[in-house]
């Protein structure tokens, strides 16, 4: 019904800057969510003893993480206007108005994740290195993700 309306709004002013982008939405949406595994579902599964340790899933973790982290600012360039239909989480508007702020939220991961290279070995040093990525992601995420449901 909301794409209903969205869809009429944009044919009657003609003009396809305010169409809402689902496409867009989705691609954001499942860009975090490949960056959430590597970190909610690898890291912090070993590091409660869910998953057995595994230094190769570890390892590409962290190289996901280091491909997909300093593309967050590309990725979030432009304002889809409108949430992933039925999802958990949503990109807050407060993105586009402070995209400045927004990317400086990027570099701490960066560097985190940087840091932890060569040193995650066991699962007590991946429970650490779980907490310190977590921290940092949650500081960009306290602010411009909105819990959707
Ligand atoms: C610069 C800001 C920023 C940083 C840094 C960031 N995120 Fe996100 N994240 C977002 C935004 C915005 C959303 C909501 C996007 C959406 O759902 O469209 C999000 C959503 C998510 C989601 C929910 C996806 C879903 O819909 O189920 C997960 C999981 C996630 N992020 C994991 C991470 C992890 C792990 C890190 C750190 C390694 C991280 N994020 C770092 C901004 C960020």
């Amino acid at each position: 019904m909301k794409k209903v309306v969205v869809v009429a709004g944009a044919l009657l002013l003609g003009s396809s800057t305010v169409m809402a982008d689902q496409k867009l939405a989705v691609e954001q949406d499942n860009f975090m969510r490949g960056i959430g595994k590597a970190v909610y579902v690898t890291m912090l599964k070993m590091s409660k003893g869910e998953l057995p340790y595994d230094q190769a899933a570890v390892d590409a973790a962290l190289a996901k993480l280091e491909t997909d982290v300093p593309k967050i600012p590309t990725v979030f360039k432009t304002n889809p206007k409108e949430q992933v239909v039925n999802a958990s989480f949503g990109a807050s508007k407060k993105i586009w108005k402070n995209k400045a702020d927004f990317d400086s939220k990027v570099k701490p991961v960066t560097e985190a994740v940087a840091d932890l290279k060569g040193k995650i070995k066991d699962q007590a040093s991946v429970k650490m290195a779980f907490d310190t990525l977590n921290d940092k992601c949650n500081a960009c995420h306290e602010t411009y993700r909105l819990k959707l449901k």
